[in-house]
């Protein structure tokens, strides 16, 4: 059954915008796990500018669900997910300059880094997935590199314009979801996805979990956060209810 994480980067966004300690994203969290989430997703990125290494303590002391750290192949970042230990580890590619995740992981250009990194993490007993892009030759050099797990990038099926050009993204993610499953790989999915645009993939079929983020907290802001989570979930399994 399709498993819907819930990213709160954002609920620390705000609270970073003044500095102060409100509104907390681990008291978000937990409200999101009460509404439905499966699990919890926070990014952890390099300059801190949302979520901080005490919001991950705490919702790893908290969290009754499960943790994904979204984090870059760094030996700082590995060093903390080693000590903190989160059930899922997402690496992605980071660029200090970039609003959010623009693009997947080049498997192929870090194939011995990442390799290093997943070893690593394995061994502390974290699953890791790759966030790449929904292109079979990423797929291939993720199972190859020790991943169990890949979460593709929706981001161009969610930006697509036209009828026609998101028709083909989607066609290009269910062939990527296809193919990630014949490399025995776990296939989750994210960024971009909302109310409107979840429910045709979530229909293809084969997808673990959906991490999704921005378009939760926005409809929080007038629906509140209960309502937010519940209303995603109930479309995505509507969507795909095996
Ligand atoms: N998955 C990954 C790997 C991401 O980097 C992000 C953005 O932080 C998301 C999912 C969630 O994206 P969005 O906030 O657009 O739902």
């Amino acid at each position: 059954m399709i498993m819907l994480g819930v990213n709160v980067d954002h609920v620390a966004t705000v609270r970073q915008a003044r500095g102060g300690h409100y509104p907390d994203p681990v008291d978000a969290a937990l409200l999101a796990e009460r509404s439905g989430a499966d699990s919890i997703t926070v990014h952890l990125r390099e300059d801190r500018r949302h979520i901080q290494d005490r919001d991950v303590r705490l919702l790893m002391e908290m969290a009754q669900t499960k943790v994904n750290l979204e984090m870059a192949a760094t030996d700082e970042m590995v060093a903390l997910a080693q000590e903190w230990r989160p059930a899922d580890c997402c690496l992605v590619p980071e660029k200090r300059q970039e609003l959010t995740t623009e693009g997947g992981l080049d498997v192929k250009g870090n194939a011995s880094r990442l390799k290093e990194v997943i070893a690593a993490l394995k061994a502390s007993g974290i699953q890791v997935s790759l966030f790449i892009d929904p292109d079979p030759e990423q797929i291939a050099l993720s199972a190859s590199v020790g991943a169990p797990v890949v979460e593709l990038h929706t981001g161009r099926y969610a930006d697509a314009l036209t009828p026609q050009d998101r028709k083909e993204e989607l066609e290009a993610i269910r062939r990527a979801v296809g193919h990630a499953i014949n490399h025995g790989l776990i296939v989750n999915a994210g960024h971009g996805l909302h109310y409107h645009n979840v429910q045709d993939l979530a229909a293809i079929g084969g997808l673990h979990e959906l991490n999704i983020g921005h378009a939760i907290m926005a409809r929080a802001l007038y629906d509140g956060m209960e309502k937010a989570v519940r209303d995603m979930k109930r479309l995505m399994r509507e969507a795909a209810p095996d």
